[in-house]
């Protein structure tokens, strides 16, 4: 927040009972985490929910009845239908439609949206197949933290533990690991279609996914595969995806040059490349996107969402 200048005249942090009462930096100061409780969020106006969806549900109401604007990073509320889902640069204008309560998507589905929204102003999307590369921060610290400590395991001659996903991270990819469905997909897979469709009000959209967990501590990527309805040729696409808000096209493998998570990670940006003609039919895109899932995948999207909020006079 501080690095955006956002106008908040006071910031309070809060946290779990184990948290309570360590300190955690802001804006060149250090806050005092406090304890969650439903008097917290007396004269709030923004309350920003990033602590899991079984807490969402059960505070997120409690901060909206006491008259905080809430800005939830969790699964709880974004497909309810008096719930905008919102990614500011493809639909902001959904933002006054709230009651109290607007949801930030899941993170792979953030830069996505951000792609299809660009291309669909050109020509209609008919079908997306997508493939994620999902660094451990998604899964938060604890896997972060687990995928150093395997690492280092490793490296050092030892067996690494596995405690904060079902199978050994570093040195490995997994395909899965979110609850599966009956028929395969899991609940993963099914968020980035469902909340995609949300977020470009097209219900019936043709979209599938598969999640992968990769050893990368930040930074999510996606191979995706996009069919439009007219011919969208690759240095159409570089164009388009070049001038959207919150883009960056590197394109030049002959140079090298293409996103990696390592070099994206820290970035506000959604960076694209491996921009391509489908050769495999007559009107497909394929390219590869990263974002740093912490920053628009999470925090800075939220942020984003608040200072929307307050342009558009709803704060
Ligand atoms: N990481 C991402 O890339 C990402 C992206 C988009 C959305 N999200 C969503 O954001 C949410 C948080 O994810 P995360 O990755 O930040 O998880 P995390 O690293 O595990 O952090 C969870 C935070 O929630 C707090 N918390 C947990 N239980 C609480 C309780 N009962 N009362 C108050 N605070 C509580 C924790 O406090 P303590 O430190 O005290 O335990 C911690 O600060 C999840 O819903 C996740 O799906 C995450």
């Amino acid at each position: 927040m501080p690095t955006r200048g956002f106008p908040a005249a006071s910031v309070s942090a809060i946290a779990s009972e184990r948290s309570v009462g360590s300190q955690v930096a802001y804006n060149g100061d250090q806050l005092t985490i406090r304890r969650l409780s439903e008097d917290a969020f007396k004269g709030i106006d923004v309350a920003m929910f990033a602590a899991g969806a079984d807490v969402s549900l059960l505070y997120a109401p409690v901060a909206a009845e006491a008259g905080a604007l809430v800005i939830d990073k969790s699964s709880a509320w974004r497909m309810k239908a008096n719930v905008p889902l919102v990614v500011p640069e493809v639909n902001g204008g959904d933002i006054h439609a709230n009651e109290g309560i607007i949801a930030s998507p899941n993170c792979t589905t953030i830069p996505l949206t951000m792609v299809l929204d660009a291309l669909r102003k050109r020509t209609p999307i008919r079908r997306v197949v997508v493939s994620t590369y999902q660094a451990a921060s998604g899964a938060g610290r604890a896997l972060m933290d687990e995928l150093e400590s395997q690492t280092e395991a490793i490296a050092a001659s030892k067996t690494p533990e596995v405690n904060a996903t079902s199978h050994q991270l570093a040195y490995n990819v997994i395909p899965g690991g979110w609850k599966p469905d009956a028929d395969g997909y899991n609940e993963e897979e099914m968020k980035l279609v469902a909340e995609t469709r949300k977020i470009l009000h097209d219900p019936t959209l043709h979209i599938a996914a598969t999640c992968v967990r990769v050893p990368v501590p930040i930074g999510h990527s996606e191979s995706v595969l996009i069919e439009t309805g007219d011919k969208i040729s690759a240095s159409d696409a570089r164009l388009i995806l070049g001038e959207a808000p919150g883009m960056i096209v590197e394109d030049d493998p002959h140079a090298k040059l293409y996103p990696t998570p390592h070099g994206v990670a820290g970035k506000d940006e959604v960076y694209v490349g491996r921009i391509r003609d489908d050769i495999s039919s007559s009107h497909g895109l394929m390219l590869w996107l990263v974002s740093d899932n912490l920053r628009k995948g999470a925090a800075l999207n939220a942020v984003q969402i608040a200072e929307h909020a307050l342009e558009m006079g709803v704060i």
